[in-house]
């Protein structure tokens, strides 16, 4: 079990210097990164391409595909400085070539979305931001996978979280009748008097 309490460290995913800082930060505290999760994440407004800005487009993309890269970046480099940690090391010890492969330097999550695998409608810079985060998280995965790296995403569906709020309150009502089912219980419980409308 852990014993050292965790840090927070303010940063902002789309300034590699925030980033790099972070990953510093980490490793003056913990030694090396094992593991990182990258999931930070913004939705953008909700609307269909015609009448999205440019601007909202950019800031999506800027936070949920460069964000994404500029982590792996600095998360991947650190890693690979890092000793591969072995399941069994007396049975490799006398097999340092082999060593190299059998070893995990790390393991990194991206947060994809279930956007990422199929359309959704009013959200085009969201769902081709997170369409792209499962384009570097393969190219990462392969790039990386002989320096025992493993890259890998996450497709969640609706999860309770300012977002999800965020997204059910953008959307028109039939998109709001398709995203929370009326049974859906968690909702439910927190939000009767909208589905209440529905
Ligand atoms: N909640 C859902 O239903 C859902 C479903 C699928 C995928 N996801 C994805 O999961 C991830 C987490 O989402 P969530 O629901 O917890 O959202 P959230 O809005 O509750 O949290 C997102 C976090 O990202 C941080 N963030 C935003 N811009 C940042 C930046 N430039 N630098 C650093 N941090 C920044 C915010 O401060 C916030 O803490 C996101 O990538 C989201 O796209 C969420």
């Amino acid at each position: 079990m852990l014993q050292t309490p965790g840090i927070a460290v303010q940063m902002d995913v789309t300034m590699a210097t925030s980033v790099e800082a972070m990953v510093t930060a980490a490793v003056q505290r913990f030694g090396r990164i094992d593991c990182a999760f990258n999931g930070a994440g913004i939705l953008g407004a909700s609307a269909r391409i015609v009448e999205s800005s440019e601007d909202a487009f950019d800031r999506v993309m800027d936070v949920n595909v460069k964000g994404v890269w500029l982590c792996l970046k600095y998360e991947i480099a650190q890693m690979l400085q890092q000793e591969p940690v072995l399941s069994d090391p007396a049975r490799w010890a006398d097999k340092p070539d082999v060593c190299r492969f059998r070893g995990v330097r790390g393991s990194i999550v991206n947060a994809s979305s279930l956007a990422g695998l199929m359309p959704c409608r009013y959200c085009s810079p969201y769902c081709a931001s997170k369409w792209a985060v499962l384009g570097i998280t393969k190219t990462a995965a392969v790039e990386y996978a002989s320096d025992g790296i493993r890259v890998n995403a996450v497709c969640p569906y609706l999860t309770a979280t300012p977002m999800r709020d965020q997204l059910v309150e953008q959307s028109p009502p039939d998109l709001q009748e398709r995203l929370i089912p009326k049974w859906y219980p968690q909702v439910a419980w927190q939000r009767p008097r909208r589905l209440r409308r529905l």
